[in-house]
């Protein structure tokens, strides 16, 4: 069964019919679910969902878009808010030098910060890069963020720089994106790369695949990402479900059955 790495059915646009949808996921062959906090107005909604849901887990932290929200405070009330039962990284956090809506000292400081949080709570990372490949690197290697374990979430740089994170045991997040025509660098990546560190996620509602580009996206068209790393890579469906899924509960720490 699949595993959904990063969704957020926290979002508004699962508002109409967020319920309906989720009782079904499970049926529709989808085993597990980690929901990623983003604004720090997600935090509560996206732990309420773990707590609903038995297959839903969590992930905590400020996404770095958003980093300007937080002050000690804040901080310390996410400190908290982390040691949920059902939270199992902290994410998504890190730089994005693309939409720049918080300074760039802002953003690193709170991916400092929440990194450290990590390194206190022995948890794992859900990154968020954009435009800020190297000072995202150098700023996860002065971390020692190897000791911890990373998905490097929706991953969308060259094959060198991959090549790198790959060295640090990291995973890479493959969703929709894969599927688009022009998508020709993230297809050299996911052929280069071994199965063994990729994860499969869709980040919806956005970042649907064709044939759903544009639509609101959700953790049942995994199946189309499953297919294009199975053409990729040569490797037959089943496989890339299988062993995208035991990465991930390699990384998020789930055993079967738990
Ligand atoms: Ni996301």
């Amino acid at each position: 069964m699949i595993f959904e790495t990063h969704a957020h059915y926290e979002d508004e646009a699962f508002d109409i019919d967020r319920e309906e949808l989720l009782n079904k996921l499970p049926k529709q062959g989808i085993e597990y679910v980690v929901d990623i906090c983003s604004s720090v107005d997600t935090v509560d909604r996206v732990l309420k969902l773990a707590d609903q849901y038995d297959y839903i887990y969590a992930a905590v932290g400020i996404h770095p878009e958003a980093a300007k929200e937080l002050d000690e405070e804040r901080f310390a009330w996410l400190s908290e808010k982390a040691r949920h039962p059902k939270n199992l990284a902290i994410g998504e956090i890190g730089l994005d030098y693309y939409w720049d809506t918080s300074d760039r000292v802002t953003q690193k400081k709170w991916f400092e910060r929440q990194m450290e949080l990590a390194r206190e709570l022995g948890l794992p990372l859900v990154i968020h890069s954009r435009d800020a490949a190297q000072d995202t690197y150098e700023m996860l290697k002065d971390a020692k963020a190897d000791n911890l374990g990373a998905i490097i979430h929706c991953y969308s740089y060259h094959i060198e720089q991959a090549r790198q994170y790959l060295n640090m045991g990291f995973y890479l997040g493959i969703g929709g994106v894969l599927t688009f025509n022009n998508a020709k660098k993230l297809k050299e990546v996911v052929a280069y790369a071994p199965l063994e560190q990729l994860v499969l996620e869709t980040d919806c509602p956005y970042l649907a695949p064709v044939p759903y580009r544009g639509k609101r996206n959700d953790s049942t068209y995994l199946t189309y990402v499953a297919q294009e790393i199975s053409k990729l890579k040569n490797v037959d469906y089943d496989t890339v479900v299988r062993v995208t899924a035991e990465n991930a509960k390699q990384f998020y720490r789930l055993k079967n059955g738990e």
